[in-house]
């Protein structure tokens, strides 16, 4: 059971923030234990969940991941989860432009009050919606490059690039 020399375990706080019903639970659902809720319920407070994720050289990252509520009720909490994070993701729903709104809001809080060397996602969820599509992709991707921000659209539904969230935010970790 010796651990390889260079072996790395890496742990990082991640906070998730967005809208109420953008399906920030719902990306957490299904990268954690691979499932989708339709009928998922509103967040009350935070939920914590973790996730170890390895690369072929053994580097392992542990994701804490704070799931916070959405709800305008609990904005005055956000701080105290998003407070020592390093990774941030921004989660608006495609079909809802007042979440993106959101999302530029939140954008603007993190760098005014986020650790300096936070890395933030920005995600478009409810990619499968396309019919019903609100917010272009070009918006997604202009406010992400503005702000140094990586950019998915995903969907917690089908679990179109849910995984690759994740990959990508290890790979700028590691
Ligand atoms: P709060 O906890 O209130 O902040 O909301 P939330 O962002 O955690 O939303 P949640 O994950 O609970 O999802 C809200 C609703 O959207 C639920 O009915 C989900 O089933 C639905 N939903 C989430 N992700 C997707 C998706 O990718 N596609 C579709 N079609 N529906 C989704
Ligand atoms: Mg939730």
């Amino acid at each position: 059971n010796a651990v390889p020399a260079d072996a790395k375990n890496l742990r990082v706080k991640l906070v998730l923030l967005g809208d109420s019903g953008v399906g920030k639970s719902c990306i957490v659902l299904r990268f954690v234990r691979g499932q989708f809720d339709a009928t998922s319920k509103v967040t009350v407070g935070a939920s914590f969940l973790s996730q170890t994720i390895a690369l072929q050289d053994s580097t392992t990252v542990k994701f804490e991941i704070w799931d916070t509520a959405g709800q305008e009720r609990y904005s005055a909490l956000a701080p105290l989860y998003y407070r020592g994070a390093g990774v941030a993701v921004i989660v608006y729903d495609i079909t809802s432009p007042e979440s993106f709104k959101k999302a530029q809001y939140w954008v603007k809080e993190l760098q005014k009050h986020g650790s300096p060397d936070i890395v933030m996602a920005l995600v478009g969820n409810k990619a499968d919606l396309h019919e019903k599509r609100e917010v272009p992709t070009e918006d997604g991707i202009e406010l992400a490059e503005k702000n140094g921000m990586f950019f998915i659209e995903t969907s917690a539904k089908t679990a179109d690039n849910i995984n690759q969230l994740f990959e990508e935010l290890m790979s700028r970790l590691v």
